[in-house]
């Protein structure tokens, strides 16, 4: 009687505290959003924690990608000559001397047959089927992915990419990190930088984490945004 009186309670706080949770969780990641800004500056004497940063790269880890396949990696820079080679490689912008953290998002350069057949042996073993079992699948993502051309591949490699890259700057918008996504850089030069061609990889992004300077003046100009009516509409 008591076990289930209690059980009873548990249930009806557990089901108030998902409850809760989920409608906060929404709300929480509105209200990070209108926190968060592309941060210009930061606060060099405020370094992110390894567990920090694990649990950010953690949400890129599980981000979802076409067809599994993750054509992408995260590079995080730590070296301080690499640091100052990418600072001029990125104009200058003061995000990469100032921030905790540079990674470079690059992107697979030699996306084949060779790359479907690592995931499907993966997923073998992870799901513990038969790989047979899973031959099909790989026959179809092969299919899909031999009619595009090396540059197509590319493009859909970015595009996943860029996925992983908003699941993190949502991440760190709600975990109160500061986060900066840039393009502004030459490509050409970050990848020799970084020796990317010889790892069959192309850099896409440089992406700075960190906390703000309370000097960064672009924290406090309003966000310029589409309004509803020119953002959404139904048909
Ligand atoms: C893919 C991407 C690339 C960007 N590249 C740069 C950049 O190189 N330098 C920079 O200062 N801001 C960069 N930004 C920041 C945008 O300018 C900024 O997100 C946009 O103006 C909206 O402002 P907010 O993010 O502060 O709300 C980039 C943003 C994205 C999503």
């Amino acid at each position: 009687m008591q076990a289930n009186h209690l059980t009873f309670v548990y249930l009806q706080f557990a089901s108030k505290v998902s409850g809760n949770f989920n409608a906060n969780k929404t709300m929480s990641l509105v209200n990070a959003f209108e926190w968060r800004y592309a941060t210009k500056k930061y606060d060099p004497s405020r370094q992110l924690s390894e567990e920090q940063v694990d649990d950010l790269l953690r949400t890129v880890q599980l981000a979802p990608s076409s067809y599994g396949l993750q054509p992408y990696q995260f590079i995080t820079v730590t070296d301080p000559a690499k640091l100052e080679q990418i600072s001029r490689a990125a104009f200058g912008q003061p995000q990469i001397t100032t921030a905790s953290r540079v990674l470079v998002v690059a992107v697979e350069t030699n996306i084949s047959e060779a790359t479907v057949k690592a995931y499907i042996d993966k997923a073998a073993i992870v799901r513990e089927t038969d790989r047979q079992n899973l031959e099909a699948r790989e026959q179809f993502v092969n299919s899909k992915l031999s009619g595009l051309s090396p540059a197509q591949k590319i493009d859909w490699a970015e595009k996943q990419a860029f996925l992983a890259v908003g699941i993190l700057v949502s991440a760190a918008a709600e975990a109160g990190i500061d986060a900066s996504p840039m393009e502004g850089f030459d490509r050409r030069q970050l990848d020799q930088i970084l020796d990317l061609p010889t790892k069959n990889l192309q850099s896409t992004l440089l992406f700075a984490l960190g906390y703000r300077s309370a000097d960064d003046e672009f924290a406090r100009i309003p966000k310029v945004r589409k309004t509803k009516a020119e953002l959404f509409t139904t048909v």
